[in-house]
């Protein structure tokens, strides 16, 4: 997978590139989430260690091996566990009606991909489940504070809810926020927070 070649790339140094802190809407929102949670694009593990330290059961996936094995060195280090499974989310098959939560923090993925995967993330919840998901908006491409420039990976709230019609919104927002997320995602940025109820 040509993508994994990237991030691999990226994520060979032993710095944490997006921090080791938990993504800010995922820790505000942390206590309506139950396990267990399914962790969408994880990278190097700053949101599934979180969760984990809540005493949440975590799975991350990822495509890059390279991100997950610091995501399990960052978990050691913290005295938590957590399960980690390389996959490429063009083809993944989460399990139907597994998960108390998913979590998809700047999981950008071409529309089609994501269309597909987000169809198969709402059969994975559990009825009463939450998908929690926060991503760049095309507004994000004006700035040069992170995120993909290609349009076609960008969300909108819009398309989020249409991609999810059995899940009912708590959040459903696009709005400008400070983001201090690692030396890739620092700055002013716009973008979608979407937190939902899968309603059956
Ligand atoms: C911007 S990083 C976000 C990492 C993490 N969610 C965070 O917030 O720290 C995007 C992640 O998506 C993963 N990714 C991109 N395309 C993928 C694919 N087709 N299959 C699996 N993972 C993919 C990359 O490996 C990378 O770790």
């Amino acid at each position: 997978m040509k993508v994994t070649i990237v991030w691999n790339e990226r994520y060979t140094s032993d710095e944490y590139v997006y921090g080791t802190e938990p993504n800010a809407f995922l820790a505000e929102n942390a206590k309506l989430l139950k396990g267990p949670v399914l962790s969408l694009a994880e990278g190097e593990g700053r949101n599934a260690v979180f969760l984990a330290s809540l005493g949440l059961d975590v799975l991350g996936v990822d495509g890059s091996e390279v991100g997950l094995a610091k995501a399990q060195r960052l978990a050691a280090s913290k005295g938590v566990t957590i399960r980690t499974e390389v996959v490429d989310l063009a083809s993944y098959q989460p399990p139907e009606n597994a998960f108390g939560a998913v979590v998809s923090i700047s999981a950008h993925l071409p529309r089609a991909i994501r269309r597909r995967l987000h169809g198969l993330v709402e059969r994975a919840l559990k009825p009463g489940g939450i998908i929690l998901l926060e991503a760049y908006t095309k507004a994000q491409l004006a700035r040069n504070t992170g995120g993909p420039k290609d349009p076609d990976m960008l969300m909108s709230a819009a398309a989020l809810e249409k991609e999810f019609p059995n899940c009912e919104p708590m959040v459903s927002q696009e709005i400008e926020r400070e983001v201090v997320e690692g030396q890739f995602h620092t700055g002013l940025a716009s973008v979608v927070q979407f937190l939902a109820r899968k309603i059956s």
